[in-house]
C-alpha cells in the first residue's frame, strides 16, 4: 500500500550550492593499468552488454519497444522501454572509449536517441533537425561516437519527447575515469514522476490539460528507478563510502532531495567531477540535471533519500511532505578502517575571456490551436538557428524568464558555467521572473539544439538551435 497524495507543483524550498568543502588533495593515481575494471553499478535493472572484444570499444544493441511494465504498484500498463527494462539499461564506458550503438525502433512512432550531455558530433546527437528520425516498426540506425568526458549522462528520444520519455524511454550513461577513487559501491538513481489517470489507472493522455500546457506535465506518482515505492534497495555497512549518481528524468518536475542517516557531499555535476566538492542539505535537480554525491555511512541503520514535494492533504491544504525515494539499510560490523577517498587533483581550467554576449528571453503567447505557444526571443519553433558562433568562443548568455513557471534550459553538445556555482553544466534552471547568466564554452562545432527541458514547453515552441562554426 502506498499513501496517496495529490502531488502539487513543486516549489523550490532550498537553494542549491552551499559552502565549498575541502577539495581532493591529489592522491596518487593507481598504477594498476591492467587491473582496472568498471565498478559494479547498483540500481538500474541492467547494463548494456558490450559485444566488442576491444577494451576501448563498447558495442551494444539498443531497441525501443512496446513493453508491459509494472511500476511496482500492482498494475501492468502498456508502456515503452529500451531493451524491455525501465529505466533503460546503463550505457557504461570509460572516458575515451568508442561507442557503437546498433539501434532499432520497434515502437509505433518514429524516434531518435539523444545522448544528453555528451560532447559528440552533431550528426550523432539524435537531433531530428539533423538526423532523419528512425522510423517506427523496424527502422534502424547505428550511432557511433567517442566519449570525451567522464561523468553521469543520459539518453532519451528527441521526437515527441513529452510522450516517449513519459512512457519509458529513458536510460543512463556512466562514463568512468579510472583515476577516480574506488568506492564500496556505485549507485545510479533515476528520479522521475508519472501521470496516471485515476479513472482508468492508465498513463494519462498527453497535452490535454491546462496545467500540463502551462507548467508542463507533473506526475501524480513519484518513481525511483522505475518503481513507485522502491522500499529498501540495498545494504551497506557502517563506515562504507559510496558514489551515488542522481538524475532527474521527469518531464517537468524539479526534484528537491535530501539525505537522512548519512552524510554526503556533492562531487560531480552534469559535466563530471567537481574540482572542489561541496556540502549542502538540499539538492535541487531540475529535469535533465545530474549530480554525483559521495555518501558516508555512519551509525544510523537506515539511510533514506527523500524527495520534498508539495501535496494536497485530505483537507485540501497544500503541505510539504518528504517522500522516501531510495533507502539503504545499514548494518553489520563497522568497517575497521574506512577507505580514504582521494580524488586526484584536477588542474584549474585555463581562464576564458568572454568574447560575446547574447540574451535569450522566454515567454508565452496564446495560441488558437494548442492553447499556448512557448517562445524564445519572441519566436516559437525557431526554424533557423538563433545565433552563429565560432568554435572556441566563450559566450555569456543571459537567460530571462519573462513568463510562466521555471524553465530548465538545456544546450546540446557544450558545457557551461553558471554564475555563482562550482562546476560545469548542460542544464540550468531559470526560475519564474528571474534571469540567470551562464558562460558557455563553445568548443564543439556543429548545429546544436537549445531548449527548455520541460518537454511540453519544448514541444509547444520553446526550441531553437545555435551554430558553432568550426574554427
Ligand atoms: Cu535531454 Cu534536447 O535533451
Ligand atoms: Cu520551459
Amino acid at each position: 500500500m502506498t499513501t496517496r497524495y495529490t502531488l502539487a507543483l513543486l516549489l523550490f524550498l532550498a537553494g542549491c550550492g552551499g559552502s565549498p568543502a575541502g577539495g581532493g588533495d591529489g592522491g596518487a593515481a593507481d598504477a594498476g593499468e591492467v587491473a582496472w575494471s568498471a565498478p559494479p553499478l547498483i540500481g538500474p535493472p541492467s547494463v548494456l552488454e558490450d559485444m566488442n572484444p576491444d577494451p576501448h570499444v563498447v558495442e551494444v544493441y539498443l531497441r525501443a519497444e512496446l513493453t508491459d511494465l509494472d511500476l511496482g504498484d500492482g498494475t501492468v500498463r502498456p508502456m515503452l522501454s529500451y531493451n524491455g527494462v525501465y529505466p533503460g539499461p546503463v550505457l557504461q564506458a570509460e572516458v575515451g572509449d568508442e561507442i557503437i550503438v546498433h539501434f532499432e525502433n520497434q515502437t509505433l512512432q518514429d524516434t531518435t536517441v539523444h545522448w544528453h550531455g555528451l560532447r559528440i558530433s552533431d550528426q550523432m546527437d539524435g537531433s531530428p533537425r539533423i538526423q532523419e528520425p528512425v522510423s517506427a516498426l523496424g527502422g534502424t540506425f547505428t550511432y557511433r561516437f567517442t566519449i570525451p568526458d567522464a561523468g553521469t549522462y543520459w539518453y532519451h528520444p528527441h521526437v515527441r519527447p513529452n510522450e516517449q520519455l513519459e512512457l519509458g524511454l529513458v536510460g543512463t550513461i556512466v562514463v568512468h575515469d579510472r583515476a577516480d577513487p574506488v568506492f564500496d559501491a556505485e549507485r545510479v538513481i533515476v528520479l522521475d514522476d508519472i501521470l496516471i489517470d485515476p479513472a482508468t489507472d492508465q498513463i494519462a493522455g498527453f497535452l490535454r490539460s491546462h496545467p500540463e500546457l502551462v507548467h508542463g506535465r507533473s506526475g501524480n506518482v513519484l518513481l525511483t528507478n522505475g518503481l513507485v515505492s522502491p522500499g529498501v534497495v540495498g545494504e551497506a555497512r557502517p563506515g562504507q563510502v559510496e558514489r551515488w549518481r542522481l538524475l532527474n528524468s521527469a518531464n517537468a518536475r524539479t526534484m528537491s532531495v535530501s539525505l537522512t542517516g548519512a552524510t554526503f557531499r556533492v562531487v560531480g555535476t552534469d559535466a563530471g567531477r567537481l574540482r572542489e566538492p561541496f556540502e549542502t542539505d538540499r539538492l535541487e535537480l531540475p529535469v535533465g540535471q545530474r549530480y554525483d554525491i559521495e555518501v558516508h555511512y555512519g551509525d544510523s541503520s537506515l539511510v533514506r533519500l527523500e524527495s520534498h514535494v508539495l501535496a494536497l492533504n485530505d483537507a485540501g491544504d497544500v503541505v510539504e511532505i518528504a517522500m522516501p525515494a531510495y533507502e539503504v539499510s545499514v548494518g553489520g560490523e563497522a568497517i575497521a578502517s574506512p577507505r580514504e577517498i582521494r580524488w586526484p587533483e584536477l588542474p584549474a581550467p585555463a581562464p576564458r575571456a568572454v568574447d560575446q554576449e547574447v540574451e535569450m528571453a522566454f515567454d508565452a503567447v496564446d495560441d488558437p490551436e494548442m492553447g499556448i505557444m512557448w517562445r524564445i526571443n519572441g519566436v516559437a519553433h525557431h526554424e533557423e538557428p538563433l545565433f552563429t558562433f565560432t568554435q572556441g568562443q566563450t559566450v555569456r548568455m543571459t537567460l530571462r524568464n519573462l513568463a510562466g513557471p521555471y524553465h530548465p534550459f538545456h544546450l546540446h553538445g557544450q558545457f557551461f558555467e553558471v554564475e555563482g556555482r562550482p562546476g560545469l553544466y548542460d542544464t540550468v534552471l531559470v526560475d519564474g521572473g528571474e534571469a540567470v547568466t551562464i558562460v558557455a564554452w563553445l568548443d564543439n562545432p556543429g548545429r546544436w539544439m537549445a531548449h527548455c527541458h520541460i518537454l511540453e514547453h519544448a514541444e509547444l515552441g520553446m526550441m531553437t538551435e545555435i551554430v558553432v562554426d568550426p574554427r
